[in-house]
């Protein structure tokens, strides 16, 4: 196993310039940039940020751009907001998949932002993440495939190497999940964790309180930008699955994987079921559910009648709540209101902003 020289130390004993790979480089990739750019006067406490050196972004079918002095930021947030892609006559242009960039590019920190795959089982992006780890870089993951599918197998990978995997962006965005469970409870022994994780079919639930079939409700969400092209993966539950076994894996010492978790989606629930509930006093909600029990680690996604009084009745729209179950502190609730690209990002610069600051 090669190691490069990461993040070497000038004579201040502070790391030099943090060197930063992209995979991926769609809404969460844009947003991460723009604040880093031409939004960086409104975040003030992005300073730890400021030397990041940006030496390549991989995307499937925009181009990718590899540079060894740095690529310019600004300019292939640009291309990609006016063309959609990075226009050829870029400095670094080049079509360099995720696995080649991951494997020969000389960075610091890979940052995974590619799209979710149940059906590859979380691949390619588990490969770039292993890569990353193996040649003795950081890895950063808002993609919430890896953790799912393979977290046992990165994190002692990152053990071994000594570097840091974080993916705090994976489950609730940028809300400190992760963070919380491993430096806000310590001694704490969690034995299960509930609550409401995909926000595209806690919006379409509530629409379909106030009147709306389910496929209106859908396409509703579409529009607003909450539900992707192909909502399949939500309504079916498959991204509720993903983030069950992601928070079985890390916080449960689970090895699970989406298809371990008891899965039901939205796809059969009525207009009438959710207005009957709503008549006798409850709100259907899509729950998550993880534990562990003498028998080992479980996980279960499903719509359940919650009481009008229940806290994770509360949540609505595009929200999402996390109730942690310890033995010490008894539930801590973490809930999140409306969030939106920011909060993704956020969850991302955090975790680039938390290996900065040990380096
Ligand atoms: N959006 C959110 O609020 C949110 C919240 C939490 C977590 N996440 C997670 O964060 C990740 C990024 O989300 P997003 O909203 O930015 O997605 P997105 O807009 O669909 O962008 C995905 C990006 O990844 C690229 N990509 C996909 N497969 C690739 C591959 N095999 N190799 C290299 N590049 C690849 C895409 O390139 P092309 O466009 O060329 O195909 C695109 O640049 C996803 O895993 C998502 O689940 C998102």
């Amino acid at each position: 196993m090669k190691l490069l020289p990461t993040l070497a130390r000038g004579s201040s004993g502070r790391a030099e310039q943090m060197r930063i790979l992209f995979v991926g480089f769609g809404n969460v990739g844009r947003t991460v940039a723009r604040i880093l750019t031409k939004e960086r006067a409104r975040f003030p406490g992005m300073g730890a940020l400021d030397d990041l050196v940006v030496a390549g972004i991989v995307t499937r079918r925009g181009g990718s751009l590899a540079c060894p002095e740095g690529i310019d930021l600004l300019g292939a947030l640009e291309s990609m907001e006016t063309i959609g892609r990075f226009s050829e006559d870029m400095k670094g242009f080049c079509g360099m998949t995720g696995e080649e960039a991951s494997a020969v590019l000389d960075y610091d920190v890979l940052v995974e932002l590619s799209t979710l795959s149940i059906e590859n089982r979380g691949e390619p992006a588990s490969t770039h993440i292993r890569t990353a780890l193996g040649r003795g870089c950081h890895a950063v993951s808002a993609n919430k495939g890896p953790v799912a599918f393979s977290y046992r197998e990165l994190s002692e990978i990152a053990r071994i190497t000594g570097r840091e995997f974080l993916f705090e962006t994976a489950v609730m965005d940028g809300a400190p999940v992760f963070n919380l469970c491993r430096s806000c409870l310590r001694g704490c022994s969690i034995s299960a964790v509930d609550g409401i994780l995909n926000s595209t079919t806690n919006y379409i639930l509530g629409r379909m309180e106030e009147g709306a079939d389910l496929p209106e409700a859908v396409k509703e969400a579409q529009k607003i930008g909450v539900a992707e092209a192909d909502p399949g993966h939500d309504v079916d539950g498959w991204d509720a699955s993903a983030k069950v076994a992601a928070l079985a894996n890390v916080i449960l010492g689970g090895e699970i994987t989406p298809f371990d978790v008891d899965r039901r989606g939205i796809g059969e629930v009525t207009c009438s079921e959710v207005r009957e509930a709503l008549r006798s006093g409850k709100r259907l909600k899509l729950i998550c559910r993880a534990w562990k029990d003498e028998k080992g680690i479980h996980g279960k996604v499903g719509v359940e009648e919650i009481s009008l009084d229940h806290p994770f009745s509360l949540v609505s729209g595009g929200g999402a709540v996390l109730r942690i179950h310890t033995d010490l502190m008894g539930p801590v609730i973490i809930t999140q209101e409306n969030p939106d690209l920011y909060d993704t990002a956020y969850g991302v610069l955090g975790d680039l902003i938390a290996i900065r600051q040990k380096a």
